[in-house]
């Protein structure tokens, strides 16, 4: 019987456990023993491998985080390690992977499978939606009802205090947590990394604003800029508003999974588990347009992610009325 492994990599995202139910149920469907491979690449190397079956991923769907945990392994990136884990995978007669991360855990894991006869493959799952070649990355619409139920709740407190709130959001590099937040979340300000941003511009319409009655605002601020606390002075000092900042911090990695992700979840683990059993060796499956396809690594991994232009020019009005 093939014997197939699903491990979780990196930065955990809500629906990593939805993804780890389907693949048990849709390898036991196609007569496939599945395992899991505990702590990321970690439990590779200490061999923390786990045969799974229907028991082990009951009442799991709802609950976000990966219930098989999950790791940044540096010891990864050293070949004897990586030999380590080869020789705890071959053990078991495991010939594939299904992996659950980000680019620099598929680049891993590229290297593992170049190194000897296994074959896996990638499901792009962060938060920071920053992962080249795929529209979407699961977890990204969950963390976003976090951030968009926290900057609601923050709203009610802004409007009622008079205040500027200036709420950051996590994504690493990448501004799409913010740009879609600030859009969504009617917020008065957004300043990502892709963007420049005008001060000036923002301070000459808020005066305006504030001088025809407008009590508050509220300003999403990516956390790669790593200027929140300047922003919340700048509101203070040249807007003249009491301000305070939000660092929403990890909240935005957890939380019940959302129907988008749940459906995302079930629908990326079918085509990973099907690329693998079509003999890929090294790939990714990519969401685009509304459909899936399974690319190599390296049209993936090799290449920087850009926000869609058409939500780029959406922000630019920020700060430019
Ligand atoms: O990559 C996911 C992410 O949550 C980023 O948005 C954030 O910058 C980082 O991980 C936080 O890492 P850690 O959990 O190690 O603090």
């Amino acid at each position: 019987m093939k014997k197939m492994a699903i491990v979780c990599s990196g930065g955990d995202s809500s629906g990593m456990n939805a993804a780890l139910k389907r693949f048990v149920e849709y390898c036991i469907r196609k007569e496939i023993e599945p395992w899991f491979v505990h702590d990321g690449y970690e439990g590779l190397i200490d061999d923390r491998i786990e045969k799974a079956d229907y028991a082990s991923v009951a009442g799991i769907i709802t609950r976000g985080g990966t219930k098989i945990g999950s790791a940044r392994s540096k010891r990864f990136m050293e070949e004897h390690y990586r030999k380590q884990a080869i020789a705890n995978l071959h053990a078991r007669g495991i010939g594939s992977l299904v992996v659950l991360g980000g680019d620099g855990s598929f680049r891993g894991m590229h290297k593992l499978t170049q190194e000897s006869d296994l074959a896996f493959c990638g499901i792009p799952a962060t938060i920071d939606n920053d992962i080249a070649g795929t529209e979407y990355c699961l977890g990204v619409d969950t963390a976003l009802n976090v951030i968009k139920d926290a900057v609601d709740a923050i709203r009610d407190t802004a409007s009622s205090f008079g205040r500027a709130f200036v709420i950051e959001t996590m994504g690493r590099e990448c501004g799409y947590l913010a740009l879609v937040s600030a859009l969504t979340g009617g917020a008065e300000m957004c300043l990502i990394p892709e963007i420049p941003y005008d001060l000036n511009a923002y301070k000459r319409d808020f005066l305006r604003e504030k001088a025809q009655g407008r009590r508050y605002f509220i300003a999403i601020v990516s956390e790669a800029l790593k200027k929140s606390d300047e922003i919340a002075k700048w509101f203070e000092e040249e807007v003249g508003i009491e301000s305070r900042v939000t660092v929403l911090g990890h909240i935005q990695r957890g939380g019940v999974t959302s129907v988008h992700d749940r459906l995302m979840a079930y629908r990326f683990v079918t085509h990973a588990v099907d690329a693998l059993l079509e003999g890929k060796k090294s790939s990714v499956i990519c969401y685009n347009d509304g459909g899936f396809e399974a690319k190599h690594i390296n049209d993936v991994a090799s290449k920087q992610y850009s926000i869609p232009e058409e939500l780029l020019s959406l922000a630019r009005e920020y700060g430019s009325q």
